[in-house]
């Protein structure tokens, strides 16, 4: 027999097409949901009395024996199948003979590939929110233990202001949340069911969509026959979220590089995640931080296929829409153990306080500090901004801290200066005074983790 639709065909297809066309090589992925799919679906059939309650019985326990053979190796497949539905179905016509013909009645592969492709990626929604939320877990841990560690804070990669290590493990926890919360907004908008829509534009027989979509634990069928079969905006939806926080390892991985170097040694990644060279004895190189910020131009390059896919493709189905697939599965695959790896490298990292220390004394870290305390004693910022500048132009002509300036030096600065008007110039003092909501004070980091706390437990 030839495939399932063969009946208008004179000659079987040529070998090479058949390999180019299948797509039973990766879709076998969702053969769970597929099966799901066709339970719920001639359950619907004899509820409205289009089988017969005895042939619903046969189908479902004839799907039931596929769904296990299937997972204990029992039953495979090949290129002959085309697809997972195909393959699923041709199977089921072996196992129960001729009533497993009735199963396909008022449905499509347009459809049933699209419910399985939202089943699936429901669920790998959920399990991606758990990773993240994981990963949280690690960065509220971390963040609490560090919450009071002092270390240097960066604008263009120049020192700008101190502020605590908690505090900036706690703005990746804001990354990582949006980054939940996407998936949270992904998941409501594609919780529809697009079982029923058959071909493209519906059927002539008396189905019940609301009773499939119920069974599935979809929120409701999908409003459109013609846009249930062509839609891929969830895909890309999930593709962009997956790619958005991509970006955020991998920029926090770029991190990771830098903290590591032998110039910074700011931490020093545990052996486990990383790896040698093998030419030159000593080296001990940060390839898990590399290869997760090598992943991201590997997710944002599944973004772009599938967009690319989309976007000449006329009303209804398509058979470039297979193309699909391959992408979604890759970027969940990648962004999944991304996250998982990361968490645990995270876990393993410590921070070489002892390297940080001697740093904070470099690049005027507490000059923004001293201008905000000549402000706050009556001289407007702008000038108590120029004052300070001068201060270091001063102190690199003298080869000397803020610390070290004179009375003298600074009366000669600006008369209205002195000693006294710079305030607690330590680095310490500097970091605890930032209390502003949001700010990197010690107190104030700790109410971001608690507000990070309460948050993860609305999540559960
Ligand atoms: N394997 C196909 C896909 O993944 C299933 C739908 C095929 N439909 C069709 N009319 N050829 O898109």
């Amino acid at each position: 027999m030839g495939a399932l639709w063969s009946g208008r065909f004179k000659k079987d297809m040529d070998s090479m097409v058949k390999e180019f066309n299948a797509s039973i090589g990766f879709d076998q992925r969702m053969y769970n949901e597929d099966i799901d799919g066709s339970i719920a679906h001639v359950s619907m059939l004899a509820k409205q009395g289009i089988v017969t309650d005895e042939e619903a019985e046969t189908i479902i326990a004839g799907l039931e024996k596929i769904r296990a053979g299937i997972a204990d190796g029992s039953i495979t497949f090949n290129v002959e199948d085309e697809d997972i539905h195909m393959g699923i179905e041709s199977r089921l016509i072996e196992e129960v003979g001729d009533v497993g013909k009735k199963l396909h009645t008022a449905r499509s592969r347009n459809d049933q590939c699209q419910v399985d492709a939202r089943l699936y990626l429901k669920k790998e929604i959920r399990n991606m929110i758990s990773e993240l939320t994981e990963l949280e877990e690690v960065i509220l841990a971390k963040a609490e233990k560090y919450k009071d560690a002092l270390t240097v804070g960066f604008t263009h990669i120049q020192h700008a202001q101190p502020v605590t290590i908690g505090f900036i493990f706690m703005a990746y926890f804001q990354m990582f949340r949006r980054d939940i919360e996407r998936l949270e907004d992904t998941l409501s908008r594609m919780d529809l069911c697009p079982l029923g829509a058959c071909a493209l534009a519906g059927t002539t027989f008396d189905t019940d969509r609301h009773m499939t979509a119920e069974q599935l634990g979809f929120s409701a069928p999908t409003e459109n026959a013609m846009d249930s079969v062509s839609d891929r905006d969830y895909m890309i939806e999930f593709l962009s979220d997956a790619s958005i926080s991509m970006m955020h390892t991998s920029r926090w991985a770029e991190e990771f590089v830098w903290w590591n170097s032998s110039e910074f040694s700011y931490i020093e990644l545990d052996d486990s995640f990383c790896t040698g060279s093998s030419i030159m004895p000593q080296k001990k190189n940060p390839d898990m931080a590399e290869l997760l910020r090598g992943k991201c131009g590997r997710v944002y390059g599944d973004l772009m296929q599938l967009l690319t896919v989309m976007k000449g493709t006329p009303l209804a189905y398509n058979k470039d829409f297979q193309e699909d697939k391959e992408g979604l599965f890759d970027a969940v695959d990648t962004w999944k153990a991304s996250v998982a790896i990361f968490a645990r490298m995270l876990e393993n990292t410590e921070f070489r306080m002892d390297k940080i220390e001697p740093r904070l004394k470099e690049g005027f870290l507490n000059a923004t500090d001293i201008a905000e305390h000549m402000a706050s004693s009556g001289i407007p910022f702008r000038e108590a901004h120029n004052i300070v500048g001068r201060m270091v132009q001063c102190c690199e002509e003298k080869g000397c801290q803020f610390e070290d300036l004179t009375d003298e030096d600074l009366s000669a600065i600006d008369s209205r200066i002195n000693r006294e008007m710079l305030g607690d110039v330590s680095i310490r003092a500097c970091v605890d005074s930032r209390d502003s909501f949001g700010g990197t004070a010690p107190h104030e980091v700790e109410r971001q983790i608690k507000a990070g706390r309460d948050w993860m437990n609305t999540l559960l």
